[in-house]
Protein backbone atom coordinates (compact mmCIF):
# COMPACT_ATOMS: atom_id res chain seq x y z
CA UNK A 1 0.00 0.00 0.00
CA UNK A 2 1.18 3.48 -1.05
CA UNK A 3 2.96 5.32 2.01
CA UNK A 4 2.12 9.67 1.03
CA UNK A 5 4.45 10.59 4.09
CA UNK A 6 6.15 13.54 2.56
CA UNK A 7 10.07 15.26 4.30
CA UNK A 8 10.63 18.69 3.84
CA UNK A 9 13.36 19.01 6.12
CA UNK A 10 12.71 17.94 9.24
CA UNK A 11 8.40 17.75 8.98
CA UNK A 12 6.98 15.13 8.46
CA UNK A 13 3.69 15.54 6.83
CA UNK A 14 0.90 12.70 6.22
CA UNK A 15 0.46 13.76 2.66
CA UNK A 16 2.52 15.90 -0.24
CA UNK A 17 -0.74 18.12 -0.21
CA UNK A 18 -1.85 21.05 0.82
CA UNK A 19 -3.61 24.52 -0.31
CA UNK A 20 -2.15 27.14 -2.92
CA UNK A 21 -1.57 30.43 -0.73
CA UNK A 22 -4.81 32.56 -1.77
CA UNK A 23 -7.30 30.10 -1.64
CA UNK A 24 -9.34 28.29 0.68
CA UNK A 25 -7.41 30.12 3.81
CA UNK A 26 -8.63 33.43 4.43
CA UNK A 27 -10.45 33.04 7.45
CA UNK A 28 -9.46 30.90 10.92
CA UNK A 29 -12.75 28.69 9.59
CA UNK A 30 -11.10 27.67 6.04
CA UNK A 31 -7.95 27.04 8.12
CA UNK A 32 -9.21 24.68 10.36
CA UNK A 33 -11.57 22.89 7.43
CA UNK A 34 -8.09 22.43 5.75
CA UNK A 35 -6.50 20.70 8.85
CA UNK A 36 -9.51 18.74 9.58
CA UNK A 37 -8.94 17.45 5.53
CA UNK A 38 -6.34 15.36 3.93
CA UNK A 39 -4.30 18.26 3.54
CA UNK A 40 -0.56 17.50 4.60
CA UNK A 41 -0.13 21.03 6.04
CA UNK A 42 -1.49 24.50 5.21
CA UNK A 43 -0.55 28.09 4.00
CA UNK A 44 -2.07 31.16 5.09
CA UNK A 45 -2.99 33.93 2.71
CA UNK A 46 -0.43 36.09 2.00
CA UNK A 47 -0.93 39.13 4.42
CA UNK A 48 0.24 42.76 4.75
CA UNK A 49 0.39 43.99 7.82
CA UNK A 50 -2.97 45.73 8.36
CA UNK A 51 -6.22 44.25 6.91
CA UNK A 52 -6.70 44.88 2.79
CA UNK A 53 -9.85 44.57 1.27
CA UNK A 54 -8.26 43.96 -2.19
CA UNK A 55 -9.48 44.98 -5.24
CA UNK A 56 -13.07 44.87 -6.52
CA UNK A 57 -15.30 42.27 -7.63
CA UNK A 58 -15.62 40.21 -9.66
CA UNK A 59 -11.82 39.37 -9.13
CA UNK A 60 -11.90 35.96 -9.44
CA UNK A 61 -13.75 33.65 -12.03
CA UNK A 62 -13.61 29.56 -13.02
CA UNK A 63 -12.92 29.24 -16.36
CA UNK A 64 -13.23 25.84 -18.35
CA UNK A 65 -9.48 25.23 -18.49
CA UNK A 66 -8.41 27.15 -14.92
CA UNK A 67 -9.31 30.36 -13.14
CA UNK A 68 -8.12 33.70 -13.26
CA UNK A 69 -8.01 36.33 -10.60
CA UNK A 70 -6.92 39.54 -9.82
CA UNK A 71 -7.60 39.87 -5.76
CA UNK A 72 -5.09 42.06 -4.99
CA UNK A 73 -4.19 40.70 -1.85
CA UNK A 74 -7.43 40.82 0.69
CA UNK A 75 -6.28 40.06 3.57
CA UNK A 76 -6.95 39.89 7.60
CA UNK A 77 -3.53 40.95 8.57
CA UNK A 78 -0.41 39.60 9.75
CA UNK A 79 -1.09 39.63 13.31
CA UNK A 80 -4.49 37.38 12.68
CA UNK A 81 -2.53 34.84 10.81
CA UNK A 82 0.13 34.89 13.15
CA UNK A 83 -2.37 33.99 15.97
CA UNK A 84 -3.53 31.58 14.29
CA UNK A 85 -0.14 29.25 13.52
CA UNK A 86 0.84 30.14 17.03
CA UNK A 87 -2.37 28.98 18.59
CA UNK A 88 -2.64 26.06 16.19
CA UNK A 89 1.47 25.49 16.93
CA UNK A 90 0.50 24.20 20.92
CA UNK A 91 -1.40 21.47 19.62
CA UNK A 92 0.91 18.85 18.98
CA UNK A 93 -1.54 17.03 16.84
CA UNK A 94 -1.19 20.01 14.29
CA UNK A 95 1.72 19.84 11.28
CA UNK A 96 4.39 22.08 10.88
CA UNK A 97 2.48 25.15 9.08
CA UNK A 98 3.19 28.09 6.86
CA UNK A 99 2.89 31.63 7.27
CA UNK A 100 2.84 33.62 4.20
CA UNK A 101 3.74 37.44 3.88
CA UNK A 102 3.35 39.71 0.93
CA UNK A 103 4.32 43.45 1.67
CA UNK A 104 3.33 46.50 -0.92
CA UNK A 105 6.87 47.21 -0.37
CA UNK A 106 10.17 45.72 0.57
CA UNK A 107 9.86 47.83 4.20
CA UNK A 108 6.38 46.41 4.54
CA UNK A 109 8.20 42.70 4.07
CA UNK A 110 11.04 43.49 6.28
CA UNK A 111 8.22 44.56 8.47
CA UNK A 112 6.39 41.66 8.58
CA UNK A 113 9.72 39.47 8.61
CA UNK A 114 11.44 40.95 11.73
CA UNK A 115 7.79 40.63 13.18
CA UNK A 116 7.59 37.07 12.70
CA UNK A 117 11.62 36.15 13.73
CA UNK A 118 10.87 37.96 16.88
CA UNK A 119 7.70 35.50 17.93
CA UNK A 120 6.95 32.25 18.84
CA UNK A 121 6.56 31.00 15.58
CA UNK A 122 8.30 27.97 14.71
CA UNK A 123 6.80 26.68 11.30
CA UNK A 124 8.00 28.05 7.78
CA UNK A 125 7.56 31.65 6.64
CA UNK A 126 6.86 32.06 2.87
CA UNK A 127 7.52 35.83 1.22
CA UNK A 128 5.59 35.91 -1.33
CA UNK A 129 7.53 37.73 -4.05
CA UNK A 130 5.49 37.25 -7.43
CA UNK A 131 2.06 38.88 -6.55
CA UNK A 132 0.64 40.06 -10.24
CA UNK A 133 -2.74 41.68 -8.77
CA UNK A 134 -1.67 44.75 -7.25
CA UNK A 135 -1.94 47.56 -9.32
CA UNK A 136 1.07 49.55 -9.82
CA UNK A 137 3.41 47.54 -8.17
CA UNK A 138 5.31 45.18 -10.15
CA UNK A 139 5.89 41.43 -9.56
CA UNK A 140 9.14 42.03 -7.48
CA UNK A 141 11.19 38.18 -8.81
CA UNK A 142 10.73 39.66 -11.68
CA UNK A 143 13.16 42.01 -11.25
CA UNK A 144 16.31 40.31 -10.26
CA UNK A 145 18.20 43.17 -8.44
CA UNK A 146 15.59 44.36 -6.43
CA UNK A 147 15.19 40.26 -5.34
CA UNK A 148 18.61 40.16 -4.47
CA UNK A 149 18.38 43.34 -2.24
CA UNK A 150 15.51 42.00 -0.91
CA UNK A 151 17.09 38.28 0.28
CA UNK A 152 19.92 39.89 1.16
CA UNK A 153 17.85 42.72 3.58
CA UNK A 154 15.64 39.40 4.30
CA UNK A 155 18.39 37.34 6.27
CA UNK A 156 20.09 39.93 7.80
CA UNK A 157 16.73 40.42 10.79
CA UNK A 158 15.23 36.73 9.53
CA UNK A 159 16.58 33.74 11.63
CA UNK A 160 13.90 31.17 10.83
CA UNK A 161 12.97 28.79 7.72
CA UNK A 162 12.57 30.98 4.90
CA UNK A 163 10.84 30.26 1.44
CA UNK A 164 10.20 32.83 -1.33
CA UNK A 165 7.16 32.49 -3.78
CA UNK A 166 8.14 32.71 -7.40
CA UNK A 167 6.27 33.53 -10.08
CA UNK A 168 6.74 31.79 -13.42
CA UNK A 169 9.61 31.99 -15.88
CA UNK A 170 9.70 31.41 -19.32
CA UNK A 171 13.45 31.38 -20.71
CA UNK A 172 16.17 28.95 -19.53
CA UNK A 173 18.65 32.33 -18.93
CA UNK A 174 16.22 33.36 -15.94
CA UNK A 175 16.12 30.19 -15.10
CA UNK A 176 19.63 30.24 -14.40
CA UNK A 177 19.67 33.54 -13.68
CA UNK A 178 17.48 33.35 -10.46
CA UNK A 179 18.72 30.22 -9.23
CA UNK A 180 21.91 31.77 -9.14
CA UNK A 181 20.42 34.59 -6.50
CA UNK A 182 18.58 32.64 -4.65
CA UNK A 183 21.69 30.05 -4.02
CA UNK A 184 23.56 32.85 -2.43
CA UNK A 185 21.32 32.45 1.02
CA UNK A 186 20.24 29.53 3.00
CA UNK A 187 16.65 29.51 2.01
CA UNK A 188 14.68 26.65 3.07
CA UNK A 189 12.64 26.43 0.15
CA UNK A 190 11.21 28.20 -3.17
CA UNK A 191 7.41 27.38 -4.11
CA UNK A 192 7.06 27.86 -7.71
CA UNK A 193 4.49 29.11 -9.58
CA UNK A 194 2.49 32.01 -8.80
CA UNK A 195 -0.35 32.32 -11.23
CA UNK A 196 0.94 33.25 -14.73
CA UNK A 197 0.17 36.91 -14.43
CA UNK A 198 -1.72 39.36 -16.57
CA UNK A 199 -3.08 36.72 -18.87
CA UNK A 200 -7.04 37.80 -20.10
CA UNK A 201 -9.91 36.03 -20.66
CA UNK A 202 -12.50 37.42 -23.36
CA UNK A 203 -16.01 36.45 -23.64
CA UNK A 204 -16.84 36.18 -27.06
CA UNK A 205 -20.85 36.21 -26.69
CA UNK A 206 -20.82 39.13 -24.55
CA UNK A 207 -17.50 40.74 -25.47
CA UNK A 208 -16.04 41.47 -22.23
CA UNK A 209 -13.27 40.65 -19.94
CA UNK A 210 -14.07 38.03 -16.54
CA UNK A 211 -13.30 40.09 -14.09
CA UNK A 212 -13.10 44.09 -13.04
CA UNK A 213 -9.95 44.96 -11.61
CA UNK A 214 -7.21 46.30 -14.03
CA UNK A 215 -9.31 46.36 -16.65
CA UNK A 216 -9.56 42.11 -17.06
CA UNK A 217 -5.76 41.13 -16.64
CA UNK A 218 -5.35 38.62 -14.14
CA UNK A 219 -3.40 35.76 -13.20
CA UNK A 220 -3.85 32.39 -14.75
CA UNK A 221 -4.37 29.02 -12.59
CA UNK A 222 -5.37 25.56 -13.29
CA UNK A 223 -5.20 23.62 -16.68
CA UNK A 224 -3.66 26.20 -18.72
CA UNK A 225 -0.07 26.60 -16.10
CA UNK A 226 0.43 22.93 -15.36
CA UNK A 227 2.80 22.26 -18.16
CA UNK A 228 4.81 26.01 -17.19
CA UNK A 229 4.58 25.00 -13.26
CA UNK A 230 5.93 21.66 -14.05
CA UNK A 231 9.05 23.50 -15.91
CA UNK A 232 9.80 25.40 -13.33
CA UNK A 233 10.08 23.13 -10.79
CA UNK A 234 12.34 20.92 -12.78
CA UNK A 235 14.14 23.82 -14.11
CA UNK A 236 14.38 24.73 -10.54
CA UNK A 237 15.27 21.25 -9.49
CA UNK A 238 18.31 21.09 -12.15
CA UNK A 239 19.83 24.38 -10.71
CA UNK A 240 19.23 25.07 -6.86
CA UNK A 241 21.18 23.53 -4.14
CA UNK A 242 19.98 20.66 -2.69
CA UNK A 243 19.15 22.11 1.07
CA UNK A 244 16.42 24.22 -1.15
CA UNK A 245 13.26 22.10 -1.06
CA UNK A 246 10.65 22.82 -3.78
CA UNK A 247 7.06 23.46 -3.43
CA UNK A 248 5.63 22.86 -6.81
CA UNK A 249 2.13 24.81 -7.42
CA UNK A 250 0.10 24.81 -10.67
CA UNK A 251 -2.35 22.98 -13.12
CA UNK A 252 -3.01 20.08 -10.45
CA UNK A 253 -6.18 18.53 -11.22
CA UNK A 254 -5.87 14.80 -10.27
CA UNK A 255 -3.65 12.31 -8.45
CA UNK A 256 -1.42 12.43 -12.24
CA UNK A 257 -0.68 15.82 -11.91
CA UNK A 258 0.76 15.58 -7.90
CA UNK A 259 2.54 12.63 -9.80
CA UNK A 260 3.62 14.93 -12.56
CA UNK A 261 5.09 17.87 -9.82
CA UNK A 262 6.94 15.21 -7.75
CA UNK A 263 8.42 13.31 -10.51
CA UNK A 264 9.91 16.81 -11.58
CA UNK A 265 11.10 17.64 -8.38
CA UNK A 266 8.77 18.81 -5.94
CA UNK A 267 9.07 18.06 -2.15
CA UNK A 268 5.25 19.27 -1.39
CA UNK A 269 2.60 20.08 -3.80
CA UNK A 270 0.16 23.06 -3.55
CA UNK A 271 -3.59 23.29 -5.23
CA UNK A 272 -5.13 26.08 -5.90
CA UNK A 273 -8.13 26.61 -8.79
CA UNK A 274 -9.37 22.83 -7.87
CA UNK A 275 -9.44 23.43 -4.60
CA UNK A 276 -11.75 26.72 -5.25
CA UNK A 277 -13.74 24.34 -7.36
CA UNK A 278 -14.12 21.31 -5.18
CA UNK A 279 -13.12 22.91 -1.02
CA UNK A 280 -11.18 20.86 0.72
CA UNK A 281 -12.55 17.48 -0.13
CA UNK A 282 -10.31 17.78 -3.10
CA UNK A 283 -7.27 16.29 -0.97
CA UNK A 284 -9.30 13.16 -0.16
CA UNK A 285 -9.79 12.02 -3.85
CA UNK A 286 -6.20 13.74 -4.90
CA UNK A 287 -4.86 11.63 -2.37
CA UNK A 288 -6.38 8.28 -3.46
CA UNK A 289 -6.20 9.20 -7.06
CA UNK A 290 -1.89 9.51 -6.10
CA UNK A 291 -1.90 6.38 -4.28
CA UNK A 292 -3.66 4.70 -7.28
CA UNK A 293 -0.97 5.47 -9.30
CA UNK A 294 1.60 4.46 -6.70
CA UNK A 295 0.23 0.83 -6.49
CA UNK A 296 -0.28 0.74 -10.25
CA UNK A 297 3.24 1.27 -10.73
CA UNK A 298 4.71 -0.77 -7.29
CA UNK A 299 5.90 2.37 -5.55
CA UNK A 300 5.89 2.32 -2.16
CA UNK A 301 6.87 5.74 -0.69
CA UNK A 302 7.48 9.42 -2.83
CA UNK A 303 10.90 9.11 -2.68
CA UNK A 304 10.64 6.07 -4.88
CA UNK A 305 10.05 8.44 -8.06
CA UNK A 306 10.37 11.62 -6.55
CA UNK A 307 12.87 13.51 -8.82
CA UNK A 308 13.20 10.80 -11.03
CA UNK A 309 11.85 12.32 -14.42
CA UNK A 310 13.74 10.32 -17.85
CA UNK A 311 14.38 12.31 -20.70
CA UNK A 312 14.45 11.25 -24.22
C1 LIG B 1 -3.85 38.12 -4.86
O1 LIG B 1 -4.26 38.29 -3.70
O2 LIG B 1 -4.01 38.98 -5.73
C2 LIG B 1 -3.19 36.83 -5.22
C3 LIG B 1 -1.93 36.70 -4.50
C4 LIG B 1 -0.81 36.22 -5.33
O3 LIG B 1 -0.99 35.91 -6.52
O4 LIG B 1 0.29 36.16 -4.83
Amino acid sequence: MADLTASFHDHTFQTPLMNASGVYCYTTEELDNLLASKAGTLVTKSATINYRAGNPEPRYRNLALGSINSMGLPNEGLAYYLDYVLKKQADPTVPTLFLSVAGISMAEDLDMLSTIDQSDFNGLTELNLSCPNVPGKPQVAYDFEATEKMLAAAFERFHKPLGVKLPPYFDLTQFDIVAQILNQYPLAYINTINSIGNGLYIDVDSETVAIKPKGGFGGLGGAYVLPTALANVHAFRQRLNPEIAIIGTGGIENGADVFAHLLAGADLVQVGTQLMKDGPDVFTRLAAELADIMNAKGYHKLADFKGKLKTL
